[in-house]
Order: structure tokens, then sequence, then C-alpha cells
């Protein structure tokens, strides 16, 4: 007897061993704005077309980020930083909190994070290539990343690694909320952060911690705690996400030679390469708001309180604005793809992001001749990051 089809948008299994596109398209197709109301779960809204989606998220006087901007079980218990973390907050206080942070990522500040990624990618690579078969989701795209943007963040030395190890917890955290694991990792990462607010007082330099307690002196109403949950998030936001267009946009290219070839010999841009490896692998896959009022939205009326759930993966398969959008093509032109976000949120880290997956791409190209798949990968069960935890693979220099 064949499975039944695993439909719920909460069910955990549907990423990991089921088929969220084919559920998605269903959506689309039958019902862009549906009211989702599944078991052990407070109902919510579910968007899956592009135009209602990016409505939603442009318009935070209608649908706000201050109860939280994902889903989960309980929608009511309290959310920690809600309504006062950058991510978490609406303006006017999101301006002023993003506004400390902005010249830390602009354009060019993360082309100065150039030396760095080209470090971390040729040091990753070395211990992978020729070495026989890894994990490259573990061994390379997760530390990767964290590694590169550590300063930024705060960290230094050895403790790259314990925030790196939170950062990897905190995943856990979001697939099983009661680990204790994810939880005791938290707890000595928000002890470590606490440390560097105080030495940053004393000595700022120039990483996040140091903009928020300048701003902070400065008149900026932001607690200790609110500039450690900020850290706190950051790895995460920064960490989860660009690991998955590596391994999952890796991934990709190896299911399609031609457009690897096509990478390679410069056939397509990198730069428009890695827009569509972006839009591919989607690492974060749906956004909450909660609606402010009562508003129509998509031929349904929400009402004010209700939870509403944006599925960026969905949109970025909307067959009303992208051209064949199940295809990957490295040269698709344009690609309004809603991957960072969209509205006054949007990504403050996608220069960064960018910039990552261009040197990490290079020195791939330049160091290694053959990539083999050597086992099955496996998905990450969870709802909010669309990620691989496992991908076996063995790279060789010629
Ligand atoms: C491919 C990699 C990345 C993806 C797909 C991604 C995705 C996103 C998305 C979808 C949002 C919008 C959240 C919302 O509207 O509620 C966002 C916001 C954010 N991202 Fe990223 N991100 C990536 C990399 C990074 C990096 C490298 C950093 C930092 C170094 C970063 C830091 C942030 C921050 C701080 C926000 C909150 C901005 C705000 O609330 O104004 N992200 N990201």
């Amino acid at each position: 007897m064949t499975a039944p089809a695993i439909t719920r948008l909460t069910d955990p299994h549907l990423y990991s061993h089921g088929d969220p596109h084919a559920t998605w398209a269903r959506l689309r197709r039958e019902c862009p704005v549906s009211w989702q109301d599944e078991p052990d779960h407070e109902p919510f809204w579910a968007v899956t077309t592009y135009d209602e989606g990016l409505a939603v998220l442009s318009d935070w006087k209608r649908f706000s980020s201050a109860k939280g901007t994902f889903l989960r079980p309980n929608l009511s218990d309290p959310y920690p930083g809600a309504g006062v973390m950058m991510t978490l907050s609406d303006p006017p206080r999101h301006d002023v909190l993003r506004k400390a942070a902005a010249a830390l990522f602009t354009p060019k500040a993360a082309a100065g994070f150039r030396g760095r990624a080209t470090e971390v990618s040729r040091s990753l690579l070395r211990g992978v290539v020729d070495a026989g078969p890894h994990d490259f989701v573990n061994d390379v795209a997760a530390p990767y990343p964290l590694q590169v943007i550590a300063g930024l963040l705060g960290v230094e030395g050895e403790d790259v690694e314990r925030v790196a190890a939170y950062a990897e917890a905190a995943v856990g955290n979001i697939v099983d909320l009661d680990g204790t694991a994810a939880q005791q990792a938290h707890l000595e990462v928000l002890a470590y952060y606490a440390e560097v607010i105080e030495e940053r007082r004393a000595r700022p330099t120039g990483d996040v911690v140091s903009a928020f307690v300048l701003a902070q002196a400065d008149g900026l109403d932001i607690t200790d705690d609110e500039i450690i949950l900020t850290c706190d998030n950051l790895a995460v936001a920064a960490g989860e996400t660009t690991r998955q267009v590596l391994s999952g946009g890796l991934l990709a290219l190896l299911a399609d030679p031609a457009q690897l070839d096509a990478l390679r010999s410069g056939t397509v841009p990198l730069k428009s390469a890695i827009e569509e490896l972006v839009r591919w692998t989607a690492p974060v896959t749906h956004l909450m708001r909660t609606a402010v009022a009562d508003t129509p939205l998509g031929g349904v009326e929400i009402k004010a309180g209700q939870a509403v759930s944006v599925w960026l993966s969905s949109l970025n398969r909307d067959e009303n604005v992208f051209d064949r959008p199940m295809e990957l093509r490295l040269d698709r032109s344009p690609n309004r793809h809603v991957s960072f976000g969209g509205g006054r949120h949007f990504c403050i880290g996608a220069p960064l992001a960018r910039l990552m997956i261009r040197v990490f791409l290079e020195e791939t190209m330049r160091s290694v001749a053959r990539i083999e798949q050597v086992g099955e990968p496996r998905r990450t069960p969870s709802y909010v990051t669309n990620s691989l935890e496992y991908l076996p693979l063995a790279f060789y220099s010629e």
C-alpha cells in the first residue's frame, strides 16, 4: 500500500521525507491564502503565492513582526526578544536598531571579508580534497560562514567553535523544542556574550557588539539582554542559511552536470549563478507575521491577531513570476527571488552572504577538479529551515 501523501505544513516529515513542493504547488493553484488548522499547532494562514506573500512582507503596518517571525506550536506563548529585537520589531523601533548596525553590513563592508572568506575556504577545502568521503554539511558548509563572520559577531579565537556548536544546537532546538543539549548550549553562549559586552564597553572594536554598546551609550533604548539576543540571533541567521546555499546548491549542481560545467567554464556569470542557487535552495522556508487589524488578502478576510505565514520556498517557485520555476537555470534573468525576504526586514546580511557564496564557489572551482556524491543525503525535518543535515561527498584535485 502506498503511504498517504503528507500534506500538513507543520509536519516535520514533510520536509525530511515528503515532497513539500507538490504541496505548495497545489496550494498555489487551489488556495493561495489558506487557513491551516492542524493537530498540535495553533491555526494560521499560509500564503504561497508571490504577489500575496510580498504584499504581507512589505506592509509592516498591517502585518507585524513584533510577535515572532516563525510559526511555532503555541503562538500565544511569550517569545524572547519579541517587540524589542531587530528582527522582532516594527518601525519606529526597528529603524533605530537597524540603523545602529547598518554600517557593518554595507556592500563595501562585505567586500572587506573577501580575504577572510578566501582563507577559511582554502583551509576547509584542504581538509577534504583527496581525503576520501566526508560529510560536506558538517565538515565544510556549516563551519564556513561562522568562521568567516565570527569576528563581526564579537567572537574570537577558540570561542568560534563554541558559538558554532550553539548555532548547530539551535537548529536542534527548532526540530526538538525541548532539546536540553540545545538549551544548555544556548545558556553558555548567552553567558559568553555577557562577558563580551563588558569588554567592548571598556574597549569598543568594529564588531556588532561594539556598535550596539556605542549606540546604547548614545541613548538608544536597548538593554544588555537585547544586545545579547541580537548577537545570538545573528549567528543563527548567518550560519544556518549560508550553509544551505552551499550544500543544497552543490547537490543541485551535481544532479545537473551541464549546469556545473557551465559554471566551471564561465559560460554563465557567477553573479546570476549565485542568485539562482539562493532562489533554488530558499534556506528560510517560511516567515511569519501577525495581522494588526482585520484586513483582506488574496480573496480572504484575515482577522486582527491571526498568524500569517509566508512560504518563501513556494513564492520562489511561483509559475506566474518565474519562467519554468522547477528548473535550476544558473543564467536566470530576471530573478526576483525572495530568499532574503522583502520589505523593511530584507536580509541585512545579503551582501555578506553573496560574497561568502562567491568566494567559496571560486575556491572550489580552483582546487577541486571532480566531486562525487557517495551516498544519500538527509534533509532536516524542519518547517523553518530548508536544509540538509548530511551530504556525503568526495572531492578530488584531479
Ligand atoms: C543565503 C544566506 C541568507 C539568507 C537566505 C537569509 C535570509 C534572511 C531572511 C529571509 C530575512 C528576513 C527576516 C524577516 O523578514 O523576518 C533575513 C533577515 C536578516 N538576516 Fe539574513 N539571510 C542570509 C544570510 C545572512 C547573513 C550572512 C547575516 C549576517 C551576517 C544575516 C543577518 C540577518 C539579519 C540581522 C536579519 C534581520 C534584519 C531585520 O530584521 O531588519 N543574514 N535574512
